[in-house]
Formats: C-alpha cells, sequence, structure tokens
C-alpha cells in the first residue's frame, strides 16, 4: 500500500488522520480532541487505561513524523513505565508505511528516517540534561519529582514553537506542578483558562475499551470510595479529604485588593499572628468588617460581612523584626495631629507558644509606646482544640458567604486548600493542623485572627449612607456577597469580640 502526496501532507498536518492511515489505529475521540489542540501546554487528568499513554505515544510519532530533525523527550515517572512506552511507540512504528525507522532500545532511542528521533526515558536528572526539544512529554506527572520537571521545563526553551503535553492519574498534593498546571488551563465556570494552556479530564468510562460490567462490580465491592474517585473519575482525593474543598473557597474568592499597611487610614482590623518555627514563615492576617454600603443587604440583612484585608509572610525575618513590623502597620490612634497611616488594630492575636511569650512582651510595649494601647495584643495559648475551633469559626463564616478572600492570595488559598479532615470516632469532623505540609503558616494566622471575629454580631447600624470608602468596580462573588475593587473596612467595634488572652481556652 501507497500514500498520495496528499495524503501524507494531511497525516502531516493532523495527527488523526497520522494515527489513522499511517499507523492504522485511529484515535478515539477524546484523544483526538487532545492532539488537535493548538496550546503550547497541555494537560491531561486521566482515569485508569483510558488510553493517556497512546495518546502520548501518537503525539511523540506524529512530531517526529511531522517534520525531519524533531526530537521528542518523553519522561516517565520510572524505569518500567519508561521501557512500556518506548515498546508501544517502537510498536506503532513498525507500521508498513513508517519504513525505514530504527529502534535502539539500549539507548531508549527511536529514529524515523528522516533524522527526528523520539528518547523515552525515566524522570531523572541525568537523564534530562543537555537536551533541546521540540516536544516534552510527562506521562504519570504526578509522580514526577517537582525539580525534575523544574529542570525539564528548560528543554524546550530553545527550539521556536516547542511545545509539553502531561498526562496522570490523580495523585498526591495539589500545589505540585501537575495540578498546577492542569488548573491553570482548566475550563470551569468564570475561570480563563491561562495563555497557552489547555486542559481535559478524562473519566475512565471514556474508553470504549472499558468494561462497564467490571467498573459496577468494582465499585460495589472491590474498591473503595476513594480509590474509585481518582482512579476512575479521575478526581483529585485529597480534595475530599480537604477541610476547605476548592468549590468553597472559589465560593468567597474576588478579585479585590487588599489594603496596603501604608496606605490604611485607620481601618479597623482584628489580626492573627503566627510565628513561624523552622521552615515556616511569619505570618499576619488582618480582617475587617466589609464597607459594602447596601451592596449585601439582601443576602446578609443583618450580620457583618468580613474580609482580608491584608496577609504576609516573611521567611528568616527575625522575631523581633516581624513584631515591630506588625505595630507598624497599626496606629491605634489616628488623631489629626499626630497622623501616621496604618491600620486600627482593635485585637491582634498571637500564639505565646514556642518561642512567643517574650516577643509578644515586646509587641505589647511597642503598641503601648505606639499605640497607646497595650492591651490591643492578645496572647494566646493555642491547643489542638483551639485552633480546631477557630478553624471552625472560619469555614461556618465561608460557608455562609460572610468571609471573604483575595484571589491574589493565591498562597493562602492553597494552604487552606491543603487543610485535611479526620473523622473522629465520634462521628466529629476533627481538623488535622498537619505538621507535615510544609507551610501553613498564613492558614493558621487567619484562623487565629477568627478568635476576635463576632459573627453573630447583629448589625444594627443603619448602612451607611454618607461617602462611601470602598471604591471601584463592585464585584459578585459566587456565593452572591459582593465586594468593591477597593474595599475599605467599617468602623464599628461591636462587629469584634475581645478575646480573653492567655488563658487555653478552648471556646470562643
Ligand atoms: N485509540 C485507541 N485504539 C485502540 N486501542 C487503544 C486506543 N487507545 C488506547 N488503546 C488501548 O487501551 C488500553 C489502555 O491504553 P493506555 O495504556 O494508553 O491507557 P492509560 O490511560 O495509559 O492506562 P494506565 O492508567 O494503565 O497507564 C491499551 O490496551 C491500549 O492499547
Ligand atoms: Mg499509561
Amino acid at each position: 500500500m501507497t500514500l498520495t502526496v496528499t495524503e501524507i501532507d494531511r497525516a502531516r498536518q493532523d495527527p488523526a488522520v497520522f494515527a489513522d492511515v499511517l499507523l492504522g489505529e485511529p484515535l478515539w475521540d477524546h484523544q483526538r480532541e487532545v492532539l488537535a489542540s493548538p496550546a503550547r501546554i497541555r494537560s491531561v487528568l486521566a482515569g485508569r487505561q483510558v488510553g493517556k499513554s497512546r495518546t502520548l505515544a501518537v503525539a511523540a510519532l506524529h512530531e517526529a513524523f511531522r517534520q525531519s530533525g524533531r526530537r521528542v523527550l518523553i519522561l516517565s515517572a520510572g524505569e518500567e513505565a519508561a521501557k512500556r512506552l518506548l515498546a508501544e511507540i517502537a510498536a506503532l512504528a513498525a507500521s508498513p508505511l513508517l519504513r525505514g525507522s530504527l529502534v535502539d532500545e539500549g539507548k531508549s532511542l527511536v529514529t524515523l528516517s528522516n533524522g527526528s528521533t523520539i528518547l523515552s526515558v525515566p524522570a531523572s536528572e541525568k537523564q534530562i540534561r543537555g537536551h533541546s526539544v521540540d516536544l516534552l512529554v510527562l506521562d504519570e506527572a504526578c509522580q514526577i519529582a517537582e525539580e525534575i520537571w523544574t529542570a525539564a521545563r528548560w528543554t524546550i526553551i530553545a527550539r521556536p514553537g516547542s511545545r509539553i503535553l502531561m498526562a496522570s492519574t490523580p495523585y498526591g498534593r495539589q500545589d505540585r506542578f501537575f495540578a498546577v498546571t492542569w488548573r491553570a488551563g482548566e475550563k470551569r465556570l468564570l475561570h480563563r483558562p491561562a495563555e497557552g494552556h489547555e486542559s481535559w479530564r478524562w473519566p475512565s468510562t471514556m474508553s470504549p475499551l472499558v468494561d462497564q460490567t467490571l467498573l459496577d462490580m468494582w465499585r460495589s465491592n472491590a474498591v473503595s470510595d476513594r480509590e474509585w474517585r481518582q482512579e476512575v473519575l479521575a478526581e483529585w482525593v485529597d480534595e475530599a479529604g480537604s477541610y476547605f474543598p476548592t468549590a468553597e473557597l472559589e465560593a468567597v474568592t474576588a478579585d479585590y485588593q487588599l489594603i496596603d499597611p501604608a496606605t490604611a487610614d485607620g481601618d479597623l482590623v482584628v489580626g492573627g499572628v503566627d510565628f513561624g518555627f523552622a521552615q515556616d514563615a511569619n505570618a499576619l492576617a488582618l480582617v475587617g468588617a466589609l464597607e459594602d454600603g447596601d451592596l449585601n443587604t439582601d443576602l446578609h440583612p443583618h450580620g457583618w460581612v468580613y474580609f482580608v484585608a491584608w496577609v504576609e509572610e516573611n521567611f528568616a525575618m527575625p522575631y523581633s523584626q516581624f513584631a515591630r513590623r506588625i505595630i507598624d502597620h497599626g496606629d491605634h490612634d489616628p488623631s489629626v495631629w499626630k497622623y501616621r497611616p496604618g491600620f486600627t488594630m482593635r485585637h491582634v492575636l498571637a500564639e505565646l507558644n514556642g518561642p512567643g511569650t517574650p516577643v509578644v512582651q515586646s509587641m505589647r510595649e511597642m503598641a503601648a509606646e505606639r499605640w497607646g494601647y497595650p492591651r490591643a495584643i492578645v496572647g494566646v495559648n493555642t491547643t489542638a482544640a483551639y485552633k480546631e475551633n477557630a478553624f471552625a469559626q472560619l469555614r461556618l463564616l465561608i460557608q455562609q458567604g460572610r468571609l471573604l478572600l483575595p484571589k491574589s492570595q493565591t498562597g493562602l488559598l492553597r494552604q487552606l486548600n491543603n487543610l485535611e479532615f479526620e473523622t473522629r470516632d465520634s462521628g466529629h469532623l476533627k481538623i488535622a493542623v498537619p505538621e507535615r505540609l510544609g507551610h501553613d503558616d498564613l492558614a493558621l494566622s487567619l484562623a487565629q485572627a477568627m478568635a476576635a471575629v463576632k459573627p453573630r454580631a447583629r448589625r444594627w447600624q443603619d448602612r451607611p449612607s454618607g461617602q462611601p470608602r470602598s471604591e471601584g468596580e463592585v464585584m459578585e462573588t459566587l456565593s452572591g456577597t459582593r465586594i468593591h475593587a477597593r474595599p475599605r473596612c467599617v468602623h464599628d467595634t461591636r462587629a469584634f469580640t475581645a478575646p480573653r488572652g492567655g488563658d487555653g481556652r478552648d471556646e470562643f
């Protein structure tokens, strides 16, 4: 059998035609869609056996085929996987129409007659070094280490039009590169995929080969729910155990501007401080009651809407310097004649545990001097139960759509999303404040601030009628709560409560 020039030309341009005509194995619809996408970075989150590896193999072959001298690098999670993929490519390349392809198993290399090469190797630094490629392919990307990704990205930098294609069954944390990249290209409500990115989700059931009877049988007994969701539905299961699921966080997230302490105009806030130990940062979160005029009267007629007015984390900053910084952000008594910009910090909660006690003491002294109000600094003995209550309050406000989070603070959002819960024997949900998850300092500082927020406080006051200070476009979160692009704080101390400091009580 021979092909006409037109057919070959079409096969060069279209991977579907290539698979059909040259490989003799047509692509399935979901595979075709991915291979037809012009996006530079394509990510597929998929269940087991739905045809990921095949898709990658065809993509690699097509890239090599369509022009001479192309270079393709395929990284797999391990030696075994790399060999399997190489074998799959070799088998496809054995099609009589791709005559002249050479397979060198020792070098893990397939060379087509046009001089293009495909290298399929396990993901390791050694394998990546020195390569410059047109197409970088990652199979089971969730299992590939972060450093490898960092190194691998450079392999495409020198070649014009170079692209990345990766696929994986969900696994592990969602702040890892695959999850992050996948989300960047995700198509969902109110989310524009990032420039050059496109992502897909393939549950196993998309494969015409998957045996529905077998799946149903599995579902009813053989696999756990967790496994089912991960392996078949291609869902992140840590999401399922996440104390703050992404959807809940997104419902209260808006792209508003934080209030820069340097321009704060006495805005009334309460704050939480988390002192970093070994690798953690020192973190501060400030929460205000939103000056929202009539924006939220319908949705929240009687209660305050709160928002994160400011957050920051500082790595490798000595405690004393961090304490000074917090005090400098505040100006408790902004009278005209000694005006300084800054927040009015009603209560700032900081833990006494660990390095806390002396730092809290010195913060009080500084607060006395600068604000004339040392009692604003509250030392707290945090216990596991205390933290749980703090997070429970945070979650309650989030679920009610009454605490808004800044979209720009991805670190905070990610940290909240990474907190997991455990179900206790009693059936209660217990937030696992994880030591192992790395940085959770921002999440903890926000939770800390919750002890000074009074969610049940009734909003007696008429909505302010005078000049609103919040400015800019009005945005509506998915929860329906509205906020200005440049929000300000209401000056009403009744929105907050004075936590009893230092007594280690768990309730508030
Ligand atoms: N377009 C296709 N036409 C025919 N068979 C296909 C096609 N795509 C995939 N297959 C077959 O479906 C099965 C699963 O494909 P593949 O190994 O690519 O899936 P996978 O998602 O990588 O699976 P795993 O999760 O085990 O890694 C294989 O037997 C493969 O040969
Ligand atoms: Mg596979």
